[in-house]
């Protein structure tokens, strides 16, 4: 049988975990196979974009329990929210699904079926660490100690920060629950497992074919190495699949993860009456994971493994990206440089972020940096000084002073367009092969080139002397730009929507740039982009830090306690105002206060036990001591700011903060204080906002 030279591609990109928000590291991978899938469709290929939230696991389960909502109804929120944040970075999927769907339960089964069946898995038991508390086992994740090997504190259970160490959880000194803080105790347990070191041959052979060779040196060692079991078992409580077999155990998230790739393509294929076989069964079509280098294991080794016994294809190639830094280091809550995908749009303009991106991105697994003022600067200088302006002056110009009617090119023209033409391979080619860096820099070349052939004819001048002369510039500024937005189609698709548009012709495919268009109304010019406003990214800055980094003054006074500060001044920024973000940040909550008593040493304080429903009690000092009396609070409700750092006080932590109204030109000892009270209905731990 002929191989079909142009099969179709099913493209997937990384699942993101369903308990945290999209953020600009992530969106280097969903934006990167975007403009690729978008390069594929716009050459006529049959390609479709596959993604889905990864739901399972401890993380999700805790989240849900800490914000008081069922596993559930927490993953349905996200999915929500993801599903927006991408399509409002226009990151076009062709199916957002769920790990927790029918069909990868489904799924799921069957492999676990297979590997088991063909004999790849044992069970053996092992000592893990248990919260008697919480009632579950730890995950590494769950656990905090003191490092066994460099001494530093506060480390997880199965790496440290400072030295840089791996290690079991167990082997951590004065190990805690990362949840509760109390301290777990080893407790043995059954675990299965997939024995890997079956797949040894077969991966020894398909490793270096399906991976990068930039990752070839690391997969190698490991394969050459011990390929320990790998545990795919997860004891309850634990938010996932049931194992049919194994009451109380469940599939380990990094199990049901991957699969999700096959069951949303299941999906996909349903809606759209395609062939689910020709895709993962049999058929030349062809499948390309998007990953990150911090999940080469998963994909590389693991991932081709269940493929392979489950009767499945694997994959034609995985393409691995490196990970994102922001001004040079890694994203930082406190500098403000972890963004989330919605905090940039509320700032931003989508589009800046996939020209960013794609001047940064090759093929290679090598880090990229988002320089913010690089950002600023290639944005104005490249995509709007070089590039828009092209149309903006061309298209203005004609529509003002010619009546917007284009004409036949110059010779000069039509040797710059035809130079331009002949550059469309490179950026193909560079497309094809993810280089868009590559692609970027031969489109700037050519804007460059017109800018030059646009400032030497001068039409400005030129329209004083000769009407048709000048036309025929503008035609040539025009089909050259006409050009670049299909060159940039991949990457900005509404950018080049926007252009068919203006030209009056329908959406452009790639073979559209062989055209030269004479003749022909140019319709109204809209605006493409816009200069980046440096304050704008300092705002997005802003309000990416903490809630309360750049107002919370140190008080080191043990009288102050944790009560709202009674002037405003100090709460708002600048300008008096801040927006919704920051104000999102604060978790305030309705609190029972089941305990009250004066703290003697200090006139000010009471201190309060707060019952705050699903999120647990805490202990807060509050400086109402002149207001109330302590056994008058027992028993009522407040609010309290739930997420404020904990500080450590003379006479014990405060873990939050009681909202009081004051007057504040009132000062001095006895002055009157309110604590606030919800409407009867409201219970503790309720969301207040
Ligand atoms: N849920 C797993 C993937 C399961 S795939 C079967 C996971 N999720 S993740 O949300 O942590 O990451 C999703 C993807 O985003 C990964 O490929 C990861 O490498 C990528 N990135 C997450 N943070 C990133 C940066 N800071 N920079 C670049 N890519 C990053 O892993
Ligand atoms: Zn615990």
């Amino acid at each position: 049988m002929a191989r079909n030279s142009n099969p179709r591609r099913l493209v997937t990109a990384a699942l993101p975990y369903a308990n945290g928000p999209i953020h600009i590291g992530h969106l280097v991978e969903y934006l990167q196979a975007d403009f690729w899938v978008r390069w594929n469709k716009m050459n006529a290929r049959d390609c479709v974009y596959i993604c889905a939230d990864d739901t399972h696991g401890t993380p999700i389960m805790v989240k849900a329990r800490e914000l008081g909502l069922t596993p559930e109804a927490w993953i349905a929120k996200s999915h929500a929210e993801h599903a927006r944040d991408f399509a409002d970075f226009g990151v076009n999927f062709d199916i957002y699904s769920s790990t927790n769907s029918r069909e990868n339960r489904e799924l799921s089964e069957h492999f676990y079926a297979a590997l088991r069946d063909k004999g790849h898995l044992r069970t053996r038991t092992q000592e893990q660490l248990w919260c008697d508390h919480d009632r579950m086992f730890l995950p590494d994740r769950f656990v905090k100690g003191v490092c066994p090997k460099c001494g530093a504190v506060d480390q997880y259970g199965d790496s440290c920060d400072k030295c840089g160490s791996t290690y079991a959880a167990s082997e951590l000194k004065t190990p805690a629950c990362a949840i509760c803080g109390s301290k777990p105790a080893l407790k043995p347990t059954s675990v299965i497992s997939v024995k890997l070191s079956d797949f040894r041959d077969f991966l020894r052979d398909w490793v270096p074919a399906h991976s990068p060779a930039e990752a070839a040196n690391k997969l190698s060692e490991w394969i050459k190495g011990e390929l320990l079991d790998w545990d795919i078992s997860r004891d309850a409580p634990y938010f996932g699949f049931e194992i049919p077999d194994h009451a109380g155990k469940f599939f380990y998230v990094w199990l049901t993860a991957p699969i999700g790739y096959v069951s949303a393509t299941r999906q996909l294929c349903e809606q759209r009456g395609l062939n689910f076989e020709d895709y993962w069964s049999r058929g030349e079509d062809e499948i390309y994971h998007f990953i990150g280098k911090d999940i080469i294991k998963f994909h590389c080794l693991f991932w081709p493994a269940m493929l392979k016994t489950a009767g499945f294809k694997t994959p034609t190639q995985v393409f691995v990206h490196g990970m994102l830094t922001v001004n040079g280091e890694k994203m930082s809550k406190s500098k403000g440089t972890s963004i989330t995908a919605r905090t940039y749009l509320n700032h931003l303009d989508p589009q800046f972020l996939r020209y960013y991106y794609a001047t940064k991105l090759t093929s290679g697994m090598s880090d990229l940096d988002l320089g913010l003022d690089d950002f600023v600067n290639r944005v104005n200088s490249e995509l709007v000084g070089k590039i828009t302006n092209l149309g903006s002056r061309g298209a203005q110009m004609l529509a003002k002073r010619l009546d917007g009617r284009m004409g036949r090119l110059d010779p000069d023209g039509r040797a710059l367009l035809a130079r331009a033409q002949a550059r469309r391979g490179t950026i193909a080619a560079a497309y094809e092969a993810r280089d868009f860096a590559r692609a970027i820099q031969e489109i700037r070349d050519i804007a460059d080139e017109a800018n030059k052939y646009f400032d030497e004819k001068a039409p400005w001048n030129l329209i004083k002397t000769d009407a048709e002369a000048t036309r025929a510039v503008l035609s040539t500024t025009l089909n050259v730009f006409r050009l670049l937005a299909i060159a940039l189609k991949p990457v900005l698709p509404r950018y080049a929507d926007q252009v068919a548009r203006l030209l009056g012709e329908a959406s452009y495919t790639w073979r559209d740039g062989e055209a030269v268009i004479e003749g022909g109304q140019v319709g109204e010019y809209e605006h493409l982009a816009t200069r980046v406003d440096a304050e704008k990214v300092q705002a997005m800055v802003e309000a990416s830090k903490p809630a309360g980094s750049t107002t919370q003054t140190p008080t080191t006074s043990p009288q102050a306690g944790h009560t709202a500060p009674s002037t405003a001044s100090a709460s708002t920024g600048a300008t008096g105002v801040i927006d919704i973000d920051t104000f999102g940040k604060i978790d305030l909550r309705i609190a029972k206060i089941i305990a009250a008593e004066a703290v003697p040493e200090a006139d000010k304080l009471i201190k309060l036990r707060v019952d705050l429903g699903p999120l647990g009690e805490r202990q807060i000092f509050a400086g109402i001591k002149s207001a109330y009396d302590p056994a008058q609070l027992v028993g009522r409700l407040t609010v309290v700011v739930a997420n404020l750092a904990p500080r450590k006080m003379k006479f014990g932590m405060s873990e939050g903060m009681v909202l009081a109204a004051s007057d504040p030109n009132e000062s001095g000892g006895a002055k009157p204080m309110f604590l606030l009270s919800p409407d009867s209905g409201a219970k503790p731990g309720d969301r207040v906002k």
